[in-house]
Parts: C-alpha cells; structure tokens; sequence
C-alpha cells in the first residue's frame, strides 16, 4: 500500500483491505461475510435508492500507547442502528451480531489503525440498506447491513482550535415530527445545500434552530450543540436532533467533574450568556466554537476571544481522549478491545 502519513490525514476515504456484510433474507439474518471489493450489486429498484430506506452509524478504533486497540461504545452504536431501522421499517440487526461484525472488520484492518502517537484513529461506518425490489411506497423485503472502515484525522481541518459556525433559519435538515432522532441518510442529504451556503461563508458548520418554531438550538451540521456557563454543561433537548453517543458521554464525565448538567430547550438569546461552546460528535470528537454568527439577525455570539479552547471544553476533550486511547482507566466500561 502506499504509506500513509498517519500525522496528516483528514476526515475522507481511504481503501482499507476488507469490508464485512450480512444480508437479511426471507425473514433472517444470513452469515458474516468477508469481502474485499468496495461495490454492491444492487436491484435497480431497491428501496434504499428510491424511497431513501438506509441508516448508517459512525464509531471508531483507537490504538493505545500499549498497543492495543480500542473500540469506544459500540453497545450503544448498535442499539442506535435499531433505532433508525425502526424509524424507517428496516430489519433490525441484533446488537451482538453488529458487535461480531465490528470486531471482525476492525481486526482484519488492524494495520490500517493509526500509530498511537498520530492522533488518528480508525472511524468504522456501519451501513444498514433496503435491497429488496419495490416500486409502491413499502419497506423492502431484503436488506443488507455491511460495515467499511478508513483511516481518519480529524473531521474539522482545525481541529481541537475555536471555529465559526451560523445559524441557518433557512434550511431544516428534520421536519418536527420527522426522522431527525435517527441517522439515516435523508437528514444529511437536505443537509447538504446549508452546510455548502455555511462553508462558502468561511463557517465550519451551520447550526440548526428547533424546526416548528425556531426559537431554541437545535444542533450543528454532523454534531450536538453543547455550551458552559457558571460551571453547567447546557446541551439541547429536541425531537429532531440526534442522540449523540459524544454528548451522553460528556455529560457524564462533566457530572464527574462536578459540573452540573442540563438537558432543556436552549432559546437563541441564551447563547449571549454562555461562557464557552462547542460541537461534538464521533468524527467533530469536541469542537470548540469561537463565535456563532446570526446573519438574520445581525448578531454576533462570541466565545474565545484569543483563538484558544474555553477550559471546561479542554478538560472534557483531554479526558474524552485519554479513555479512547486507553491512557486512563476505562471505570466506565465504555471500551472494548480489539483481541
Ligand atoms: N448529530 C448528527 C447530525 C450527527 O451526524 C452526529 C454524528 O454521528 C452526531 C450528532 C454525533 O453523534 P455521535 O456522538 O453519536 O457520533
Ligand atoms: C459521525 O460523527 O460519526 C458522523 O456520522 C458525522 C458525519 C461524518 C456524518
């Protein structure tokens, strides 16, 4: 393979060795199956292609100083892939059975796991698919679950450094009601045209308002919302943003910390009184915002005023990593590693 410079990758694809698949026919789920080519045969009719029937997860390995690989709550993974096949009528894969398959994919690109000392890591992307024929409006019949891995820096070219993001009021990327709960690829496509406006206009991401009323926070393009003020970590509750297994996460190690913790609507206005902000998810990991841009309104909210990271941000993101590298103990038994 041609070497890859682990210290400098970016948040894109990059062919590994294998990926593993497991298809769902007449009612069950087949084998794991090894696979090396990067295509899927698939029924020009398939659900996933027209009426949108597809989730897909994100999770990552991480390589310890010892060694030793590491996978960061892959339980909670899976129960969110059942989830959005819920949401959306698809075969719901059991969680040991995405367990198996992570182990496996990861194991068999054990070398495509980034050098400890990189700060890279492994991001895993279980894909759940409807295969099955269909042209009336109906779930297919068929699916298939298979999981790619690649090689990852980080997913905002900055880093853990202070970025702008602004608030869209023109774009919902989940209807109120809709499927904004659950990941599943509709959200990300009606995602696309505001997160290109946001980029063209120098912002990392566009931050989303509630989509009934859009008075409160919703989340940032491919992350949760997150903000301290008066040692509290303030994160959004909505029935349209997604469960980020990063927030839940932070919010216990900011309980730890002895940080309070609040879960409630988060009205635009409030973000004046926040003392630092942030965006967190599996690929963002923590990062921090330096200032949230209302163009609509023609207001600034400003948050690091000197380029760096607030404090609280910093410590929740040195002891977030320290667990995913194995550098701390794992007290919470959120790792699983990699035999
Ligand atoms: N919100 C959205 C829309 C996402 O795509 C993601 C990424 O998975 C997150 C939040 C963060 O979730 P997690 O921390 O589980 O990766
Ligand atoms: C993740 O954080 O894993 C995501 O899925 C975000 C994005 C790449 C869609």
């Amino acid at each position: 393979m041609k070497e890859i410079e682990w210290s400098n990758l970016s948040f894109g694809y990059i062919p590994t060795d294998y990926n593993v698949r497991i298809t769902y026919r007449d009612g069950q789920w087949g084998e794991l199956g090894v696979c090396e080519g990067e295509y899927i045969n698939l029924h020009m009719a398939a659900t996933c292609l027209h009426y949108g029937q597809e989730a897909f997860e994100g999770l990552k390995a991480f390589r310890g100083r010892d060694g030793k690989i590491r996978i960061f709550r892959l339980d909670e993974n899976a129960k969110r892939l059942q989830a959005s096949s819920r949401g959306i009528m698809m075969a719901e894969l059991p969680v040991d059975r995405f367990e198996e398959a992570v182990l496996k994919v990861v194991k068999l690109n054990e070398r495509f796991v980034p050098p400890y000392e990189s700060g890279a890591s492994l991001y895993i992307r279980p894909l759940l698919i409807g295969m099955g024929a269909q042209v009336g409006v109906k779930p297919a019949d068929e699916y298939l679950f298979l999981i790619f891995v690649t090689p990852v820096g980080p997913y905002f070219k900055e880093g853990f450094k202070p970025t702008p993001v602004c608030i869209t009021r023109q774009y919902d990327r989940a209807a109120p009601q809709g499927t904004g709960t659950i990941k599943v690829g509709g959200n990300y496509a009606a995602s696309l045209v505001a997160g290109a406006k946001a980029r063209e206009g120098g912002y990392n991401a566009a931050l989303y308002l509630d989509p009934k009323e859009k008075k409160y926070i919703d989340e940032c393009g491919p992350a949760n919302f997150f903000a301290i003020r008066d040692n509290t970590y303030i994160t959004p509750v909505s029935n349209s943003i997604l469960p980020s297994i990063t927030n839940k996460s932070l919010m216990r190690l900011a309980e730890d910390m002895g940080l309070k913790v609040e879960r409630r609507p988060i009205p635009v206005e409030e973000l004046a009184t926040f003392e630092e902000a942030a965006e967190c998810g599996t690929a963002a990991v923590i990062a921090p915002l330096s200032h949230i841009d209302d163009l609509d309104e023609n207001k600034t909210y400003r948050f690091s005023e000197n380029g760096k990271p607030g404090p609280v941000c910093e410590k929740l993101y040195n002891k977030l990593r320290a667990i995913q590298y194995g550098d701390e103990p794992d007290t919470y038994g959120w790792i699983t590693i990699v035999e």
